[in-house]
């Protein structure tokens, strides 16, 4: 029997490969400003990358406990309380993973069984629904519309049924830039209050939230906090998308759970690296306390910068992503807008619709502002002249 006759039936079938691994290559290409995929093109602290070299040199080499380290897990359990007042267990609460997107994946395989339906917001980001499906779970998504993007309670309401077992939400919200209120996490616990549903809560864009309300966290509502899984990101908030750390803060009777999948997914992620973050969290609390207004004026200083030009800018809240709306300068689709743009103007961006399992007609398109000033004003300066 040959070997392609042995290849068995894909699991995943529709997925190919994504936009953002596209629009970085075509902007490799095409020798464009790439503010397509989501990262900075500026490091991370020198006291953070200072303290990996210092625990790599004095041996700390050796498997971290499955959970993560106790350093790392006691730092998250002490900053949590600080800004959320509440402070989870650290020995049974938290669990360290390989980046956010393995807290994710966790938490899906470990709540949804075959059949299952699981609620999701779109446009929503890309690793939701594969890891929904290879569970074996239903995805029933509900379409958020531009430009605030705000989630429509009975809608939400009307979409639960019996078999509705997890509802996975994200705020500050990639790719949209909204962010939640508080009265929108309430709103979501009366919904699922007298329900056995769970809520994934990815909430790695939670130190970029420019919202005078601040990030509206799952773990500040005392009873949704005891049926959700909230995800968060090291690699978004120390400038470090390569370091792929990310953990969960769920209750102990989930954090088993996940815990099962996460001890034969990775089993525990690089010892040096989680020893650094500790260190970072409990010496330089000033980082992360600082970043919104970093991120801020990032984006003021992009949005000023296409000021002049024809296009709209929608003014996010939250998270290093910009909307603008090109309606004025071209008819075409977003996505062969975006690869006009990369071709011809040399700035790289993302497609809304990618993000979205319904027809988006809008004419929105993603820009990452996670830049050094001079790329930002290249790039504005280029689309400035569309
Ligand atoms: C909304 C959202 N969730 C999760 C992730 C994944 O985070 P990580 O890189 O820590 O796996 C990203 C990264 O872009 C994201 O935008």
């Amino acid at each position: 029997m040959s070997t392609a006759a042995l290849i068995p039936e894909s699991k995943l079938p529709a997925l190919g490969t994504t936009i953002f691994t596209q629009m970085s290559a075509l902007a490799q290409k095409h020798n464009a400003i790439n503010l397509s995929q989501g990262f900075p093109d500026f490091d991370g602290p020198e006291y953070l990358r200072n303290r990996l070299a210092y625990h790599v040199s004095q041996g700390a080499n050796q498997y971290a406990p499955m959970t993560g380290t106790a350093q790392l897990r006691e730092a998250i359990a002490a900053k949590t309380e600080q800004i959320y007042g509440y402070a989870p267990d650290a020995s049974t609460d938290i669990t360290i993973t390989a980046g956010a997107t393995e807290s994710l994946y966790i938490a899906i395989t470990a709540l949804v069984s075959k059949g299952d339906e699981v609620i999701a917001f779109d446009p929503s980001y890309d690793s939701y629904a594969p890891a929904v499906e290879l569970a074996g779970g239903v995805m029933k998504r509900i379409q958020l519309q531009p430009p605030e993007f705000r989630v429509n309670w009975a809608e939400f309401a009307d979409q639960i049924t019996d078999r509705t077992r997890l509802v996975i939400i994200n705020t500050p919200h990639n790719p949209s830039a909204t962010v939640w209120r508080h009265s929108d996490v309430e709103q979501l616990w009366q919904s699922i209050a007298d329900k056995h549903i769970f809520v994934l809560s990815d909430e790695v864009y939670e130190h970029i939230c420019f919202a005078p309300e601040g990030h509206a966290s799952v773990l500040r509502h005392p009873e949704l906090r005891q049926r959700a899984i909230a995800v968060s990101s090291f690699g978004k908030t120390y400038h470090m998308t390569g370091w792929r750390v990310g953990y969960c803060v769920a209750p102990a009777i989930i954090s088993a759970e996940l815990r099962k999948v996460h001890q034969y997914l990775t089993f525990s992620v690089t010892t040096p690296v989680q020893l650094a973050l500790a260190d970072m969290l409990r010496e330089a609390p000033e980082h992360w306390q600082e970043l919104p207004a970093f991120y801020q004026a990032k984006r003021d200083r992009l949005a000023q910068g296409l000021a002049n030009s024809r296009l709209k800018v929608l003014t996010g809240q939250g998270t290093y992503f910009l909307l603008v709306d090109y309606s004025e300068v071209s008819d075409l689709d977003d996505v062969a807008f975006c690869h006009w743009l990369t071709e011809h103007v040399g700035v790289a961006a993302i497609p809304m619709s990618v993000f979205c399992a319904a027809p988006f007609p809008h004419k929105l398109i993603r820009l990452c502002f996670a830049k050094q000033e001079a790329t930002l004003d290249a790039a504005a300066e280029r689309l400035c002249q569309l």
